[in-house]
């Protein structure tokens, strides 16, 4: 097939009209001296489109080729070349010609995969009295440098209300440079609630709602409002998530540790041990079977929760478990550290677990058990952080992980053996898609299929460090981690976003991506319930003769 450029690429466009610098070892393409960070002087730096208002067209046309490269799906590999034009892939397929007009990347003994998408995170979130230092578009900037091309974040309602909580997440993400899909929490309940739930899943694209089990006094959600939601949920066809930890449990394990004089970062791992999480995922998998509706577990950091998990779905109920990459990689020492700073970096919930539960959240994502890697990425940075010196309760909860996702979960389950290049696609970015009913507009390589693409070099090495991280946050909880393979180039909506350790980043351009209901984990459901209903054998009719 022989495709011929018609039109100047867009790379020319900005290469022409974006001169380059660098701050910070942050390497955004940009006008000299601009902060990358400050997003009026960004918007400056885009004004060649006429808006001061920042929207750019988010349908730059483009077109580009890679080649040689081996074409990673979760359920198939070919050496291939892919071919993109106007943000989507329209050939994939061996010697593809192009006219020398076209901008051709050479990945020849690389694989091309799909860009990751990150089932979990919070930009621009209000919590524990702060709010996450990045927003949508310093950590989308970010995740596009480590080959993530789409996430989904959780929008807070405002004192319970929806809409208003849908309203102030459609501002925070005005700035967006990458695609982008919205989680709905759910924080109390009434009639109002339960029409907006509606509302946001025929109008508004959000097909999935998260019950806090726990924050006692915030999020937390008693089991009366769970069961609502889910039912809610179920009729929807929308996909109940949970955080399952016991927060009353919680709030006990808090005095008992105040109590004992233990108030650094230690005290809140031994507040909120392993058997809470085991219990709140229990409880809330059988409500969830009880309902007969799906459950999808966020951040798994347990053994405890792990298997309760891997025990629901082998007795057939429809339930999945979302390890993150803290829980797989890291483990509870930091948060004895002398250094209150530096333990503080490290307080999430669920708390990261000792040594032996990463290991084994990893065999389980390995085996099936577990189906799909996300980050939780909520930063806060040092001075953020320091609002929990002499109480751990008041240290704001979170870790970084959008930019590192892709490269550790390469170096711990391809690289050390655990699993083919194949299942990494799968669990960093195509059982996402499916689990969200976007598949296969994204995650995956298919002609038809957004132009969201990874070249990933398996011989090359990373190394992370808040130095030269995108975030902006100030630290990095896998500062000085190094391992084998790197994101050499990211392609984002076909634009190069990523390319030579440089981003070329326009705020504005990235898309919200509408989730529709009914996903492949509601199939089956209405026959479950119809055989559930003809067990019963009820009611007995007792006409009295
Ligand atoms: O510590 C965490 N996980 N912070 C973000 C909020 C949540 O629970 O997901
Ligand atoms: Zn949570
Ligand atoms: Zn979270």
């Amino acid at each position: 097939m022989e495709f011929l450029i018609t039109l100047v690429s867009v790379f020319a466009i900005f290469s022409t009209f974006f001169p380059v610098s660098e701050s910070n070892n942050n390497q955004f393409l940009l006008k000299d001296g601009l902060n990358p960070f400050d997003l009026s002087q960004f918007c400056d730096a885009i004004n060649i489109y006429g808006d001061p208002g920042c929207d750019v067209p988010s349908s730059v046309s483009s077109k580009l080729l890679i080649k040689g490269g081996t074409v990673v799906n979760a359920h198939h590999k070919e050496v291939a070349d892919v071919y993109i034009e106007d943000g989507i892939i329209a050939a994939v397929q061996p010697n593809i010609k192009v006219g020398d007009d076209i901008k051709v990347i050479d990945a020849t003994g690389k694989f091309v995969m799909p860009g990751g998408i990150d089932p979990h995170t919070h930009l621009a979130m209000e919590f524990m009295g702060s709010e996450t230092i990045d927003d949508f578009f310093s950590g989308q900037a970010a995740a596009l440098a480590g080959g993530t091309t789409m996430h989904i974040d959780f929008v807070i309602p405002v004192n319970g209300s929806l809409s208003a909580g849908y309203e102030a997440y459609v501002k925070k993400a005005k700035r967006s440079c990458m695609d982008y899909g919205f989680h709905m929490a759910i924080t109390k309940w009434n009639e109002t609630v339960s029409e907006e739930m509606e509302i946001m899943v025929n109008e508004k694209g959000i097909n999935s709602f998260k019950f806090f089990l726990a924050y006692k006094g915030s999020f937390m959600v008693n089991d009366e409002l769970l069961m609502e939601g889910l039912k809610k949920c179920k009729s929807l066809g929308a996909l109940a998530m949970v955080h399952a930890e016991n927060g009353d449990a919680v709030f006990e394990g808090q005095k008992r540790m105040i109590e004992l004089g233990i108030t650094g970062p230690e005290g809140h791992a031994l507040s909120r041990p392993p058997l809470l999480e085991g219990e709140a995922t229990a409880r809330a998998i059988r409500l969830a079977s009880f309902v007969n509706t799906p459950l999808y577990v966020v951040h798994v950091m347990s053994i405890d929760a792990m298997e309760e998990v891997a025990r629901a779905r082998k007795s057939g109920q429809r339930v999945v478990g979302e390890p993150v990459v803290s829980g797989l990689l890291l483990n509870d020492s930091v948060l004895w550290d002398p250094d209150f700073h530096f333990a503080a970096r490290y307080v999430m919930s669920p708390p990261i677990r000792a040594p032996g539960h990463g290991t084994a959240l990893q065999a389980a994502l390995a085996t099936g058990l577990l189906q799909l890697v996300g980050t939780d990425h909520c930063t806060f940075n040092s001075t953020q952080k320091a609002l929990g010196i002499g109480d751990f309760r008041k240290i704001p909860n979170g870790v970084n992980g959008m930019e590192e996702r892709m490269h550790l979960v390469w170096d711990t389950m391809v690289a050390s053996g655990q699993i083919p290049v194949t299942d990494y696609v799968r669990i960093t970015s195509t059982e996402c898609a499916r689990i969200f009913n976007i598949y296969p507009r994204k995650g995956a390589i298919l002609v038809g299929s957004d132009a969201d693409i990874i070249i990933f070099n398996p011989n090359s090495s990373f190394k992370i460090s808040s130095k030269s991280h995108h975030y902006r946050t100030d630290t990095n909880v896998y500062e000085g981690w190094r391992g084998k393979g790197k994101v050499e180039v990211t392609i984002a909506g076909g634009r190069v976003v990523w390319e030579n350790d440089e981003l070329k980043v326009i705020p504005g351009v990235g898309k919200y991506i509408e989730m529709p209901p009914f996903s492949y984990l509601f199939d089956g459901i209405d026959k479950a319930d119809a055989k559930y209903l003809s067990s019963l054998r009820a009611p007995i009719n007792r006409s009295t003769i």
